[in-house]
Formats: C-alpha cells, sequence, structure tokens
C-alpha cells in the first residue's frame, strides 16, 4: 500500500518524507489555499518545491472545467516535473481529458469521486489513479469504505489497472480499513500516518526497557 500526504505544507511533506514511508503527495486547490499558495507563478513554483523534497508522485489538480483549458493547464503541469501527475475533476470535460492525457502518457488522477459509476468511468478512460473520498460520503452518513470495497470488486473483476487512491482520510482507522480492502494507496494528513505509530503498550515496553537496562550498567 502506498502512502501519500495530502498536504501542500512543506514542514508536513518533509516530516512525512524524513520517517522513511512516504511515496508521495495530493494537493488540491483548497490545500494550496490553505498554505497562502496564490497565482499561477507560485503555484507551480510550490509544486517544484514539493517534487525537489519527494521521491514519489505528486497530484496537481487543474482548475479549468472545459476540455481546452484542461489539456492546456494539465500539459503545462506534465511539462514542469516528471513526478507530476495531472489532477483531474470527475466531469465530463475531466473524463475527456482523463482520455486525452491517458494516450499521451501523461499520468491522471481522477478526483471528487462519490460513486462506483464514476470510478468505472475513470478507469475506462485510462485513469492512472482515482480518488474517491470516503471522509467526506462519511460526513453524509454514507459508508465511505463501502466504496472502497465496491470499486475494488469493479476492478478486479476486469483487470483495469487503475490504482484506487482512497481519499479523504481522516484518521488513522480509515487507514487501516482501506488497507483491508485493498486500496492501493491512501492519501490523508501528517496525523494519519504519524498515529499509526502510537501504542501505550510500546511506550510502557520500552520505558521499562531502559530502566532495566540502566539497573544492569550501572
Ligand atoms: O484528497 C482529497 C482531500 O483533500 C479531501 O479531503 O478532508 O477535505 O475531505 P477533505
Amino acid at each position: 500500500m502506498k502512502f501519500f500526504i495530502d498536504t501542500a505544507n512543506l514542514s508536513d511533506i518533509a516530516e512525512a518524507q524524513a520517517l522513511g514511508v512516504l511515496d508521495g503527495v495530493t494537493t488540491n486547490p483548497s490545500l494550496m489555499a490553505k498554505e497562502g499558495i496564490t497565482g499561477e507563478a507560485n503555484i507551480l513554483a510550490h509544486y517544484q518545491n514539493i517534487c525537489d523534497l519527494v521521491k514519489g508522485d505528486v497530484s496537481a489538480e487543474v482548475i479549468s472545467t472545459d476540455f481546452d483549458g484542461m489539456v492546456k493547464e494539465g500539459e503545462a503541469l506534465a511539462a514542469l516535473h516528471p513526478q507530476i501527475v495531472v489532477k483531474l475533476p470527475m466531469i465530463a470535460a475531466g473524463v475527456k481529458a482523463c482520455k486525452y492525457f491517458s494516450n499521451k502518457g501523461i499520468r491522471t488522477n481522477v478526483t471528487l469521486v462519490f460513486s462506483a459509476g464514476q470510478a468505472l468511468l475513470a478507469a475506462k478512460a485510462g485513469a492512472t489513479y482515482v480518488s474517491p473520498f470516503l471522509g467526506r460520503l462519511d460526513d453524509i452518513s454514507t459508508d465511505g469504505l463501502n466504496l472502497i470495497a465496491e470499486i475494488r470488486l469493479i476492478y478486479d473483476n476486469y483487470g483495469f489497472e487503475t490504482q484506487i487512491l482512497a481519499a479523504s482520510i481522516r484518521h488513522t482507522m480509515h487507514v487501516i480499513d482501506c488497507a483491508k480492502l485493498g486500496s492501493d494507496v491512501m492519501t490523508g494528513p501528517l496525523s494519519s500516518i504519524t498515529g499509526l505509530l502510537k501504542h501505550p503498550l510500546t511506550d510502557i515496553g520500552l520505558a521499562k526497557f531502559l530502566e532495566d537496562y540502566k539497573k544492569g550498567n550501572h
């Protein structure tokens, strides 16, 4: 299972990278705005900074909603760095652009996916990644994990190579449940990765080991 971090915060990205378990980064316009990154030149420079920090794939989202605009933006993003994956919204123009990029060998991440039908369309269009939003489904009392299970079943039935990128992950249990369901990738905040470290018995056990070592070596 690949671990992506879902942020545009360079210090969070560096911390996850330093842990040695980071496989990539996902961003979106809201996450860029949260870091105060605005304007095309600054946004492109920020993607470059993120690519310099990590070794894996970096999803960069287009803001156009028409096919021609998506193609123009996506080509510019893909040309920026070989690690860039063009992130496209699940609308008709996004599906069309996904097919266009797939034919050109440019990697894509189809985002804002909330149904199995949408995930099927993304795979048919040759998406590299599909991003079902778990947390936002849970927010409206709909089982986000069930969507991951449905997509896994459908993709396995037909051997689709599109990777399931579980997004809108909010906490460690989402990560663990997605791992059980065979999600290829998860993307979440730094806390969803570092939270996996924590267990009180680990801390208690380590304290005891160190205490016993001191007793035997004073
Ligand atoms: O990767 C998608 C993600 O950024 C959405 O997360 O927490 O805003 O629903 P959230």
